[in-house]
C-alpha cells in the first residue's frame, strides 16, 4: 500500500510499452507535480530498451513487479482493451490510482469490479478518454445548454482512418478491438456528454474483420428528449474525423472533434438564427445565420488530462470522468455491439418503461 501521508507530487507507473506512450510521457512530464518512476512490459528486454530511450529510472519484466513498486502512486494503463479492468483492478489493490485508456472495460461488470476496488481501496481510477478534458468540450457544453442552437435534433461524428499494421491490438476482438470500441467509443462519449443524456435505443450495423473485431461500424442512438444519434467509426477509410451538432435555431461544426492539435487552433464553428432571417416551410438558405467561432489555440489534450488527473490526485478536484459515467458510455457500446450481432435495435430502458413499451407493441424488446 502507499502511505497515508497526504501526496505532493505523483510517481507514474507505465504498464507496457505501448505507442500511446510517447504523448503521455511528454503531457505528464509538461507539469511540475508529475515523474515517471517506472515502465514494465511482458518482456524485460523490451522494457529496458524502453526506460533507456524515454530516460526512465527503473524498468520491469513483468506488470506485476511494477504495482509491487511502493515508490509508484499512479499507473497509466494502455494495455489492450481486454486487460484495463483486470490490470486496474490489480493496481488498485495495491493501493495505487489508475488512469487506464478508453473504453474503460468490455463489460458494464468489468466497470463494476474496477468500481468496487476503486471504492474498496480508497483509489481514484479514471478513464482517460482525452477529449473529455479538452476545454472545447466544456464549451460545447455550455453552448448546448444554452440553447445556442435551440432545441437540439440530431448530433452527428465520424472517426476513421486506414489500419494497415498487421496483427495490431485493434483487429483482434479477444482483446477488445473493433473500430467501435477504439474509435466509437470516442462519439459516443462526445454525445452522451453534450446531450447530458443517456441514448434508450440504439442500432448498429458492423463489417466484420478476419480476427472477429469490426473492421467499419455504424451506429444510429435514440435519446429520451427526441435528439437522434449517428456516428460512422472505420479502420478502412481515409482519415476523417467529423462532428456537428443540428438544433432547431442553429448548428455546430467543430474542426478537431477527438484529435488533440498542439500545433493547429481548433475551432467551434456556430451558426445561429437571430430572428431576423427568412422562416417557413422552403427557407433553406443559411444566409441569415449569425456566425460565431471559439477558437482554441496549441490546446495539448494529453497535457490537460494528466494536469486534471493530478488535481484531482493531488488537490482533490472531482474527476471529469466519474466511473459511473465510463459506465454508461460502456453500456452503450455494448448495446451497439449486441445490435450489430442480433440485427435488431437494443433498447436501454428501465425494466418498467421496457415492459410497457413491449405490451404495446405486442413483442418483446431487447435489453441492456
Ligand atoms: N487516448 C488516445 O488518444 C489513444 C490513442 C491510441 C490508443 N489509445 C488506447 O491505448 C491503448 C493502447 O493502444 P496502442 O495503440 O498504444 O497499443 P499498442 O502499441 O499495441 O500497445 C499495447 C501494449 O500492450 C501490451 N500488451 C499486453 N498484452 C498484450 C497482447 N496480448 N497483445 C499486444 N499487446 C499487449 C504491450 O506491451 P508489452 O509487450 O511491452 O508488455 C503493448 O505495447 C488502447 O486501449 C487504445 O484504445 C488511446
Amino acid at each position: 500500500m502507499v502511505s497515508n501521508m497526504p501526496l505532493t507530487q505523483l510517481r507514474w507507473g507505465l504498464l507496457g510499452t505501448a505507442r500511446i506512450h510517447e504523448r503521455l510521457i511528454p503531457a505528464i512530464r509538461a507539469t511540475p507535480r508529475g515523474t515517471i518512476a517506472a515502465v514494465a512490459s511482458r518482456d524485460g528486454a523490451r522494457a529496458a530498451k524502453f526506460a533507456r530511450q524515454w530516460s526512465i529510472p527503473r524498468s520491469y519484466g513483468s506488470y506485476d513487479e511494477l504495482l509491487a513498486d511502493r515508490e509508484i502512486d499512479v499507473i497509466y494503463n494502455p494495455l489492450p482493451n481486454s486487460l484495463h479492468a483486470e490490470w486496474s483492478v490489480r493496481a488498485a489493490a495495491l493501493g495505487k490510482h489508475v488512469l487506464c485508456e478508453k473504453p474503460l472495460a468490455c463489460t458494464v461488470q468489468e466497470v463494476d469490479r474496477m468500481r468496487e476496488a476503486a471504492a474498496r481501496h480508497g483509489v481514484v481510477i479514471q478513464e482517460a478518454a482525452m477529449m473529455r478534458f479538452h476545454p472545447q468540450t466544456a464549451k460545447l457544453r455550455e453552448l448546448v445548454a444554452a440553447k445556442t442552437i435551440g432545441e437540439l435534433r440530431c448530433v452527428r461524428g465520424v472517426f476513421a482512418f486506414v489500419l494497415s499494421r498487421a496483427g495490431d491490438i485493434r483487429f483482434d476482438r479477444a482483446l477488445g478491438g473493433g473500430s467501435l470500441w477504439d474509435l466509437g467509443s470516442y462519439c459516443v462519449s462526445f454525445m452522451r456528454t453534450v446531450l447530458g443524456q443517456e441514448s434508450h435505443e440504439v442500432h448498429g450495423w458492423q463489417q466484420s474483420g478476419p480476427a472477429g473485431a469490426d473492421t467499419s461500424f455504424a451506429g444510429h442512438l435514440r435519446f429520451p428528449n427526441g435528439v437522434f444519434g449517428e456516428f460512422f467509426s472505420s479502420f478502412e477509410t481515409c482519415p476523417h474525423i467529423e462532428a456537428d451538432l443540428l438544433g432547431s435555431a442553429g448548428r455546430i461544426t467543430l474542426d478537431v472533434p477527438w484529435g488533440s492539435r498542439p500545433d493547429a487552433v481548433s475551432r467551434i464553428r456556430v451558426w445561429s438564427a437571430d430572428d431576423s432571417g427568412p422562416q417557413g416551410t422552403f427557407s433553406d438558405a443559411s444566409d441569415s445565420l449569425r456566425y460565431e467561432e471559439f477558437a482554441f489555440e496549441r490546446v495539448n489534450a494529453y497535457c490537460e488530462q494528466i494536469a486534471s488527473m493530478t488535481a484531482t490526485l493531488l488537490d482533490g478536484a472531482p474527476p471529469v470522468i466519474t466511473l459511473a459515467d465510463s459506465r454508461a458510455n460502456v453500456a452503450t457500446l455494448e448495446a451497439l455491439a449486441r445490435s450489430a450481432a442480433e440485427g435488431a435495435s437494443v433498447k436501454m430502458q428501465a425494466p418498467d418503461e421496457r415492459s410497457e413499451e413491449a405490451l404495446k407493441k405486442g413483442q418483446a424488446p431487447r435489453e441492456v
